[in-house]
């Protein structure tokens, strides 16, 4: 809801729990006045009509006030703009005149223009009905007419977001590594800056592009958090500031310098991706419940389907794919109740190894003689769909397409191109390799019936730009791509993968259904990954398998089919072992593994997600809630895990949240009813999981009686 107060010129969003106000001056200046729980407009109009603070010399009366902090002026913080004309002229500050208000139920636009520079800029704010995530961006307009020079916005963020004062400030991030994504760090802000970001023209697997803040006393669920979350794909940087006076300020957009995003001719515009912001008085956990329930109802694409089991063959065959294996894996796989059956990398062009075929993609003729589509309708009579393995914005040297366009690349003509994996990156800002991927993942989803693609971009971008950031047009040329192949192909889903979590955010999940989470699929590992991801990301779009024990990461941990399972359940549920290899109880174990998580499916994939332990050593688990009260679960699963017990340790009971304690809960053993359990004791006392030795887990699956 958006309300209008001041003469025009107070503005109050609110959501169902919080609200968002700002205002402008009568020098256009536009201040922040509120982010926290909800607030009548009069409140607003109060806190606008506050006497100014007394500011002496060296002291800024706009630092950490101002909605949306450009460089110059009496300003010293972390610009969100900074924009020169390409020939210089008229500096680099920008001031600002106040151009008019747009609202409707749920947006607000405010624009502004600088005359100096003819930049048009707009502050976007959208605030949903019925959600607390408050989106924001900002798009940027070269006003001037033929023969104005060029404008370099060196900068352009989404928004930047101020917090209230508070003595301390603590902050959440997700951070790690090649197959140890997604990590939880949490610490205390210090007076100065905090920047985390990539510089890799994708999301990258160092940082997630989400923080969160609280005041160093929240926890799971009770205490006031904040957090923003940034919709981009390419590089990208979120600068959280501590001023002097304790205000924090948090500024994020797209590209991780300020030396220059995007050049705008005159007539051409910019604008920036969704820098999401959500405050809640419930704790992390509430925070989390609160990005989920946005994600699946505003973002992720028919978030509201649960996605289907899968295989994958990649662990079981790297480059060695063979038509009469892929076979048997479909009708092992079939054979436990998959329902989605992949082909990994290796069944196109000449990709016999990592070295080729990048780029050219038809299927292998020694491989798929026929194409793909005999496997495909074999696996669709096995009752499976069927999905394929594509790296379309690479491209390897050894390939038919690079021998054809080396300039197709990103590249400098003067400078070496750098390789990783044997690959180059193909330059998705050119019309022409965008139109030469579209025809060919157009031509390979007609060939055969594809119901699925993973989408994997396994290297950094390295070659820099001139002016502007390169990672910007291959990004927005990669969406439009995925737009496209995505209207015209309806039916096909789409997994977002990078060589593991390289790409995962708001951004590539507007336009797929699932992400690859980690290509480390030791379910030991997953758990503080998993952790991580799902503070800010639904279970819905973080992929899981199990795998083979040991497997190639891990080779000296060895797991139970028990355990691998229950912590690949905590997402969608993949198997990706060698199942030629598997014997015929692995498989029927298997089988009745994949036939419980069907069962508990709507509730992880679609429910609302409690952290009961948090993944360190001894016991963890989480719980998943079905139900329209959020007060009075009526269906609860439960996945917990052992990771080691110690000698004679008696294990605490799980305390359940969200449950009607005036009722009673069965415990559906086998999708039958069978214990009954009364809800004040599950709540009070907690649930006894039975847990014991190492590595050991749990499904537990309850329904309101
Ligand atoms: C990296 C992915 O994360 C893996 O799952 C697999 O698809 C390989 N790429 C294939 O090259």
């Amino acid at each position: 809801m958006v309300e209008v107060g001041g003469n025009g010129r107070i503005w109050l969003l609110s959501g169902e729990h919080s609200s968002y106000a700002l205002r402008l001056t009568r020098h256009d200046e536009l201040l922040h006045l509120h982010w926290g729980p909800r607030l009548a407009l009069a409140d607003a109009e109060a806190l606008a009509a506050e006497p100014p603070q007394r500011f002496r010399s060296f002291e800024s009366r706009l630092d950490g006030r101002e909605e949306y902090p450009v460089e110059g002026g009496p300003r010293f913080v972390r610009p969100a703009l900074s924009v020169r004309a390409a020939d210089g002229g008229g500096g680099r500050g920008s001031e600002w005149e106040f151009r008019g208000a747009e609202t409707d139920d749920e947006v607000l636009r405010l624009t502004f223009r600088d005359p100096v520079h003819r930049l048009g800029v707009t502050l976007h704010y959208r605030m949903r009905a019925g959600s607390d995530v408050l989106e924001r961006w900002a798009t940027a307009v070269h006003e001037g007419g033929p023969g104005d020079p060029a404008l370099d916005l060196l900068r352009l963020d989404s928004a930047a977001w101020t917090l209230p004062r508070a003595d301390r400030r603590r902050l959440s991030h997700l951070h790690g590594r090649w197959a140890a994504e997604s990590l939880l760090a949490r610490a205390e802000l210090t007076p100065g800056e905090t920047v985390i970001g990539s510089r890799r023209g994708h999301t990258s697997h160092r940082h997630l592009p989400w923080v969160a803040l609280d005041d160093g006393t929240a926890g799971e669920e009770h205490g006031e958090v904040y957090g923003c979350a940034l919709a981009w794909s390419g590089s990208w940087r979120i600068a959280v500031q501590q001023l002097d006076d304790g205000v924090v300020q948090a500024v994020g957009g797209a590209g991780h310098d300020d030396s220059g995003l995007v050049r705008l001719a005159p007539g051409e515009s910019y604008t920036a991706p969704v820098f999401a912001g959500l405050y809640t008085g419930g704790g992390f956990g509430a925070a989390s419940r609160a990005w989920h329930a946005w994600q699946l109802a505003h973002v992720v694409p028919d978030a509201h389907t649960p996605r289907p089991v899968l295989y994958n063959s990649w662990e079981a065959t790297k480059f060695d794919v063979e038509l009469d294996h892929q076979r048997e894996l479909a009708r092992r796989a079939a054979s436990m109740g998959v329902e989605l059956f992949v082909v990994d990398d290796g069944w196109f062009g000449a990709r016999t190894h990592a070295k080729a075929g990048l780029g050219d993609w038809t299927p292998n003729p020694d491989r798929f003689p026929e194409g793909l589509k005999p496997l495909a309708d074999e696996v669709h009579g096995l009752g499976m769909h069927f999905g394929i393995w594509v790296e379309p914005e690479m491209v390897n040297p050894d390939s038919d397409l690079y021998r054809a366009h080396p300039d197709w690349v990103h590249h400098r003509p003067d400078r070496r191109r750098t390789e990783f994996r044997h690959q180059l990156v193909l330059d998705l800002g050119r019309p022409e390799v965008r139109t030469y991927l579209w025809e060919q993942l157009d031509e390979l989803l007609r060939s055969a019936p594809i119901d699925y693609v993973k989408w994997d971009f396994n290297r950094s971008l390295t070659e820099p730009g001139a002016h502007t950031d390169p990672s910007l047009p291959h990004v927005q040329g990669l969406y439009g791509l995925l737009d496209r192949l995505r209207a015209a192909h309806p039916h096909v889903a789409f997994e977002s993968c990078s060589g593991g979590g390289g790409r995962i955010d708001l951004g590539i999940l507007s336009r797929t259904d699932q992400v690859w989470t980690s290509d480390n699929t030791d379910p030991l590992d997953r758990l503080p990954i998993q952790h991580g991801i799902g503070q800010i990301h639904p279970a819905r779009v973080t992929a899981a398998w199990v795998t083979d024990s040991p497997n190639e990461q891990m080779q000296d941990r060895v797991s139970s089919l028990r355990y691998r399972f229950v912590s690949a359940m905590a997402g969608v549920l993949g198997v990706g072992g060698d199942l030629a290899r598997w014997s015929g109880e692995e498989l029927a174990e298997a089988g009745r593994w994949v036939e419980l998580y069907k069962r508990i499916r709507p509730a992880v994939q679609l429910g609302r997600l409690y952290r009961l332990r948090e993944p360190q050593e001894g016991l963890s688990a989480v719980q998943y809630v079905l139900g329209d009260d959020p007060e009075r679960a009526d269906e609860v699963v439960v996945l917990a895990w052992l990771q080691a017990q110690r000698y004679n340790e008696s294990l605490p009971p799980l305390r359940l949240a969200a449950l009607d304690t005036a009722a009673e809960y069965e415990v559906l053993a086998g999708g039958e009813p069978g214990e009954v359990l009364r809800g004040a004791v599950l709540a009070h006392r907690g649930l006894r999981t039975g847990l014991h030795g190492d590595l050991d887990a749990t499904v537990v699956h309850l329904r309101r009686r």
